[in-house]
Order: C-alpha cells, then sequence, then structure tokens
C-alpha cells in the first residue's frame, strides 16, 4: 500500500522526488469508556488499521491536502485558517496546522495526500488518526521537535478548540504512544502510562452495528456536563478537587444524595470504571484472562444502565458474542451510540466467531454486519 501512495502522490502534485511518508493507527479501547475526561484510567490499544499521509514542503506557505477517500481537495494560506463547515474532514488537518502555528512553530507550506483504510465514522478514531498524521507529517517537513506526549495533546486540543469536539486525551495518546502486542494502560491525570502485553493467542476483533454514532456529539457533551456538575456538588464539601479522579467510591456513597438521580448514576459509571480498569489491568498481568472478560461485561453493562451511552444494537451485539465460548469478553468501545463492539478472543476460534455473530447480527436485524481483526500495533511513525 505504501510504494502506491507514494505513486499517487507524485502524480497528483507533480512532485520533485522528497516525498515523506507518515502513518497513524486507529484504536480501539479495551476497557475504561468515559473515564479519560474524567482524569481517570483508560487501556486502549492501537490497531492495524492506519491512516497513511504522504507530503512534500513547497516553496509557497500554501497548504493543499486532498483526501483519497472523499476524492476532495482542499487548499488555504497558512496565514488564514479558518474553520470550514463545507468541509468536515479538512477541519481535522486544519486544527492541527493551526495549533502548531499557536505554538510558534514555523512552518512552510506543504501538499498532502490522505490515504489509509480506517473505517470511517464507525468509533475506531479515523479523526485522531488523521490528527496525529498530520503533526508528524509536518515534524517531518519542516523539522522541529515535538515529544510523542506533546504531540497527543496538540491534536486534542485541535479536536476541542478547532473542531469543537470535547474529546479526551485517549484516542490521540494512543495513536502517539501505542506499542505492537501491548495494550497501553494510561493514567489521564498524570499521563503516565504503562504498557501491558496482551498473550499472542487472543485477537482483537471489532463488531460494526452499522448503526451510525450520530447521537454521540451532542450526548457526549451533555455526559461531560453531567459529570461536570457531580464535581460541582462534591467541591462543595471536598474543596479544590478538579474532576471525579479525585472523588472516591466512600466519598461517593457519603455524598451521593446531594446529586440528582442522573448525576448519581454518571458519577457511579465513572468511579467503578475506573476500579474496573486498576483491576483488569492487574488480571492481563497475571493472566488471568476469564477475569478481565468479566470485567469487560461489567463495564459494558455499566455504560448501558448508569451511563446510557449503548443502544440496542450493541447490547444484541453483546449479547451474541457472550453465548460463544471462545470469546473471552465483549462489550461497546469507543463514545457509544452505535458504532463497534471489542472482544477479545481465541485465536483459533476467530473464524467461527465472525461467523457466529455475522449469522446472528444478520437474523436478528437485517444488517449485515463489519468486522474487523487486529492484533495491537505500533503508534504513529515515519513509514
Ligand atoms: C471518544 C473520545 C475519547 C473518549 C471516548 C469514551 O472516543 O474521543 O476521548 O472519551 O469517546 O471513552
Amino acid at each position: 500500500m505504501h510504494d502506491s501512495i507514494k505513486e499517487k502522490f507524485s502524480r497528483l502534485f507533480k512532485s520533485s522526488g522528497d516525498i515523506v511518508l507518515v502513518r497513524a493507527p486507529g484504536r480501539v479501547n479495551l476497557i475504561g469508556e468515559h473515564t479519560d475526561y474524567n482524569g481517570g484510567f483508560v487501556l486502549p490499544a492501537a490497531l492495524r488499521y492506519e491512516i497513511v499521509m504522504a507530503g512534500e514542503r513547497t516553496t509557497n506557505s500554501k497548504v493543499s491536502i486532498y483526501a483519497e477517500s472523499m476524492k476532495e481537495h482542499v487548499s488555504f494560506s497558512l496565514d488564514k485558517i479558518e474553520y470550514d463547515k463545507d468541509v468536515l474532514w479538512a477541519n481535522y488537518p486544519k486544527g492541527v496546522i493551526f495549533m502548531l502555528k499557536e505554538r510558534g512553530i514555523e512552518l512552510g507550506g506543504v501538499n498532502i495526500l490522505i490515504s489509509g483504510d480506517i473505517p470511517i465514522g464507525v468509533g475506531l478514531s479515523s479523526s485522531a488518526a488523521i490528527e496525529v498524521a498530520t503533526a508528524l507529517l509536518l515534524k517531518e517537513v519542516s523539522r522541529f521537535c515535538l515529544s510523542p506526549v506533546d504531540m497527543a495533546k496538540l491534536c486534542q486540543r485541535a479536536e476541542n478548540e478547532f473542531v469543537g469536539v470535547r474529546c479526551g486525551l485517549m484516542d490521540q495518546f494512543i495513536c502517539c504512544l501505542g506499542k505492537r502486542g501491548n495494550a497501553l494502560f494510561i493514567d489521564c491525570s498524570t499521563e503516565e502510562y504503562e504498557f501491558v502485553p496482551l498473550p499472542e493467542k487472543i485477537n482483537i476483533v471489532m463488531c460494526n452495528t452499522g448503526v451510525s454514532r450520530e447521537l454521540s456529539g451532542s450526548e457526549y457533551n451533555r455526559r461531560r456536563e453531567e459529570c461536570e456538575e457531580g464535581v460541582a456538588v462534591f467541591r462543595r464539601a471536598m474543596p479544590g478537587i478538579e474532576n471525579l479522579r479525585q472523588v472516591s467510591l466512600s466519598d461517593f456513597e457519603g455524598l451521593k444524595t446531594h446529586l440528582s438521580p442522573t448525576v448519581q448514576k454518571r458519577c457511579e459509571h465513572v468511579l467503578s470504571e475506573n476500579e474496573r480498569v486498576l483491576e483488569a489491568v492487574r488480571a492481563l498481568r497475571k493472566g488471568e484472562l476469564s477475569q478481565f472478560g468479566r470485567l469487560m461485561g461489567e463495564s459494558h453493562t455499566s455504560l448501558r444502565d448508569k451511563y446510557e451511552v449503548s443502544c440496542p444494537e450493541l447490547d444484541l451485539m453483546v449479547e451474541i458474542a457472550g453465548s460463544f465460548s471462545g470469546c473471552i469478553g465483549s462489550r461497546m468501545t469507543g463514545a457509544g451510540f452505535g458504532g463497534c463492539t471489542v472482544n477479545l478472543v481465541e485465536q483459533e476460534v476467530v473464524r467461527q466467531f465472525m461467523e457466529k455473530i455475522r449469522e446472528g447480527y444478520l437474523r436478528r436485524t437485517g444488517i449485515e454486519p463489519e468486522i474487523y481483526t487486529s492484533e495491537p500495533c505500533d503508534g504513529a511513525g515515519v513509514v
């Protein structure tokens, strides 16, 4: 795939031959959902699906980008980077370039071709991958320094402030720091992280419900506000706290009657999910896979009943997976309201698992599900 992208780039932009190629993977979260923006714990892995970006510096101050999957071309001047409400995908690279400039980094003009195979809009973070690939490409062609953690944070800022989605740090972080064979345990308060090896005989399988995540933007922001409402209530008794990470389950028990019923449920999810991530990491390190799977199941139930971000199709997908004996664990992954489930499946029965999901889901919904498999892969890099 990589060579043909260089060729396409040459044809498209009449290159002089000094083409830089970078890749940035999609991600799946194994456990720890809706905890990142609450300063909590997450455990994602980078996937083999990736955004590949080719680029070359020009002698002017213009940025030209062609997105292969959209068959669309945008160009703009580095001196005038504005949100485009008509070409939404372009706001991801634009936002990153905007933030790099904000940081005082000197940039030159660049031609960019965006390609890759991350399924778009199904919750596997194609947008974070586009952001990270843009940052990395610009870093290569304009030769500046930026650590992977700072790159992740800059990309998150682009998404928060330029694109207008109040996402947490997880997606950009795993995209920058993923490591082959490992999941990444991230403490979103301290930004410290540890690699946790995933056994080789286990495959990660993502099952796409085919339900579009239309609600996810508005409901996502609403969930964030509800968590902030919770923090404001706890703060009355616990001055100075900034997020739900600083609230223990026993603080919660003591103060929960001050919360509205909805906010109570949201906080309960976040606090218990953080505990589950810690337990899940312990289980994985000890090779206790069935324990890990049980925690994935509890995470799903909590997201369904307490955080209310699942949907009937995700629940059904998890139910079908649960009746398959080689499936270690299954849950919705990402923001919710559609998109994919994540499943850990014993390698030797992956085919049978996929067939069972396909047949069961098709029979009960009339939708033929797309199913993707991956092992944990490396984070973004120059090709
Ligand atoms: C989206 C966001 C992440 C995270 C998840 C939910 O993927 O981009 O930051 O909040 O939802 O866990």
